[in-house]
């Protein structure tokens, strides 16, 4: 289906130069941008981003190291079919160690702290995080050419 997503670069994929790497690859895709922001997070956002790993013993120091404003967050809203699954495809898995080659991910790193790139993995995750990050009226109702 037509959908929306989440993408967020992370502070270490900002810092390595690697915003217009990714930002080509979905355009080269065929998704539209519909939003994009650079921000350093606050607590309080960067907690409900992440709540569902809150319990987890990972969860201070990702949240510190998403808000500590050593680099900035770059947050993208991306449009089209399937593209919640399709970006996920993109970034490839969570865990560099089995991200294949090819994938964003697969590609640039090598630490699952350090995976440069966050991603909505469904479609209720993409609602709540787009709602998160973004207004309404920051989100741009436009046609592609093709
Ligand atoms: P992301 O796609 O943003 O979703 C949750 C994030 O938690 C994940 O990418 C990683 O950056 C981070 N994460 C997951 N597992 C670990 C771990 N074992 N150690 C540190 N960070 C982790």
């Amino acid at each position: 289906p037509q959908e929306r997503t989440f993408i967020a670069v992370k502070p270490d994929g900002v810092q390595r130069a690697l915003v217009g790497e990714i930002i080509k690859r979905f355009e080269a895709r065929g998704y539209k941008l519909v939003g994009l922001k650079m921000l350093v997070p606050s607590k309080a956002l960067a907690e409900k981003h992440y709540a569902d790993l809150r319990t987890k013993p990972f969860f201070k120091g990702l949240v510190e190291y998403m808000t500590n404003g050593k680099a900035p967050v770059v947050g993208m809203v991306w449009e089209g079919q399937d593209v919640i699954r399709q970006g996920r495809r993109m970034l490839g898995a969570t865990n560099p160690l089995e991200s294949d080659a090819g994938t964003i991910r697969g590609d640039f790193c090598i630490s699952i702290g350090r995976n440069i790139i966050h991603g909505s993995d469904s479609y209720e995750s993409a609602l709540k995080e787009i709602t998160l990050w973004f207004n309404e009226n920051e989100l741009a109702d436009w046609q592609l050419a093709n």
